[in-house]
């Protein structure tokens, strides 16, 4: 794909009369990737402009991308830079994105202090001790699923025997959300991160937000044992109920719980399939997994344009973003950057990967990073484990993947065995 093309997802060209020109036109972002594991190629010139360069977005409107690891790891950590989604201005990466901006995001919607007085509430579940905790139960959903694949026989869509259920079934008891709902709440979520439309988008987080508020209501009446029952029942007693920041918690700790860890484990099992020397390695020396773990997520950086707003004016290398700019960090350039990752583009089990920022930095650090971690281990390990003889079903350049506006991952991946 050259700069001048229209993606399959709408992205505008360089010929967009709205926008910004310069000597070189900003290059486009987001794109579609051309090999599911790889950035696109549109990004190349990209890969030459560090720390940071003009990109267009969708709209037309110019924002800084970053792309060098020292800035990104500072200015994700730089708390003049805004999460806060309501801000007029706040830039989007699609129309999606953009229909549903000034909605109330727990989280990752806020800034200090009520950013931190939000992530006190639900950091005890997150902590690498539960998540180590949770192993067992995790292993359990992963052989019951394998079990099922298994006994219904080769081939079989990876993605929805597998990698989706897995990490919904988790998710699910971790938050106290009925799994027998699945089929409803992973439609929302593809149309939430994936639906055609800008109105899908609407659409889908009015019916999620409607679905949790229920629940959150008929837990204030019959607490249970899940986290969201447990934030229920502190809030009553506190007597600051708040129902709307409940159901905002719900939605985020729901759809980044599941859709990010499917997309990583359907993604990472196609990255090894298509490295069977990395994936030979692998299974000789089980104990290179967590590393490899952290590989993949360097590698893949399945949510690959994070958001910010900088509220302040702020030099970088010589660059001035001003008050009011778009910042975009590409976590797929980000933890490409030569300077920290010689050969960025090959998979090596044998290098510290850990400084990646595939879960973010700073206060919005991902909170599910240990569950995540101990999930994709647990999921990879026993599915090459159980499966020795796993292979893709249909040619690798013919198995259909996420477009780029959205968090990367296969949208199937037929395998056998
Ligand atoms: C491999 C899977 C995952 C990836 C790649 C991933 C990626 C990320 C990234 C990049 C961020 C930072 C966003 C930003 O700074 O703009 C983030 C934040 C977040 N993630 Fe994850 N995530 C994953 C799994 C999970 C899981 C399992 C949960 C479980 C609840 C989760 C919940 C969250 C939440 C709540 C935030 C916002 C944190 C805050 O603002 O304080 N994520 N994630």
């Amino acid at each position: 794909m050259t700069d001048t093309d229209t993606t399959s997802t709408g992205t505008p060209t360089n010929t967009d009369p709205t926008r910004d020109r310069g000597a070189a036109d900003p290059v486009a972002f987001p794109q579609d990737r051309t090999c599911p594991y790889q950035p696109p190629a549109g990004y190349d010139p990209l890969r030459a402009a560090r720390p940071l360069t003009r990109i267009t977005l969708f709209d037309g409107r110019p924002a800084w991308l970053v792309t060098g690891h020292t800035a990104a790891r500072r200015l994700m950590a730089d708390q003049r830079l805004s999460t806060d989604r309501s801000r007029d201005g706040f830039p989007a990466t699609s129309a999606r994105l953009a229909a549903v901006r000034g909605r109330r995001t727990a989280l990752l919607g806020v800034d200090d202090p009520e950013h931190r007085a939000q992530r006190r509430m639900v950091l005890p579940e997150f902590t690498l001790k539960r998540a180590a905790a949770l192993r067992p139960r995790i292993r359990r959903i992963v052989d019951e699923r394998l079990d099922a694949m298994i006994a219904q026989g080769p081939p079989a869509d990876l993605v929805t025997a597998f990698a989706l259920p897995v990490p919904s079934m988790v998710i699910c008891a971790l938050l106290g959300v009925p799994y027998a709902d699945h089929d409803f709440f992973e439609e929302q979520s593809r149309r939430l991160l994936r639906g055609p439309l800008p109105a899908d988008t609407r659409d889908a987080r009015d019916r999620l937000e409607a679905y949790l508020g229920d629940l959150v209501d008929r837990k204030r009446q019959a607490p249970g044992d899940g986290l969201l029952d447990d934030l229920v029942r502190r809030q009553s007693a506190d007597g600051a109920f708040d129902r709307e920041l409940l159901v905002a918690f719900a939605v985020i700790l729901l759809v980044a719980g599941h859709e990010t860890t499917a997309n990583m484990i359907s993604l990472g099992t196609y990255t090894l399939l298509s490295n069977p020397r990395r994936l030979a390695e692998l299974r000789a020396d089980p104990g290179l997994l967590p590393d490899a773990v952290e590989e993949l997520m360097r590698v893949l950086s399945i949510a690959d344009g994070l958001l910010r707003m900088a509220t302040e004016d702020i030099d970088v290398d010589g660059q001035t973003i001003r008050a009011g700019d778009g910042v975009v960090f590409s976590t797929s350039l980000i933890n490409r950057d030569e300077s920290v990752y010689p050969d960025p583009d090959a998979l090596d089990w044998h290098r510290p990967a850990r400084h990646h920022v595939a879960f973010g930095f700073g206060i919005h650090q991902c909170l599910g990073q240990n569950l995540a971690r101990a999930e994709l281990e647990i999921a990879l390990h026993a599915l090459f484990d159980r499966l020795p003889t796993l292979r893709l079903a249909a040619p690798a350049d013919e198995i259909p993947f996420k477009p780029g506006d959205t968090i990367q991952g296969m949208l199937e991946l037929p395998v056998a065995w």
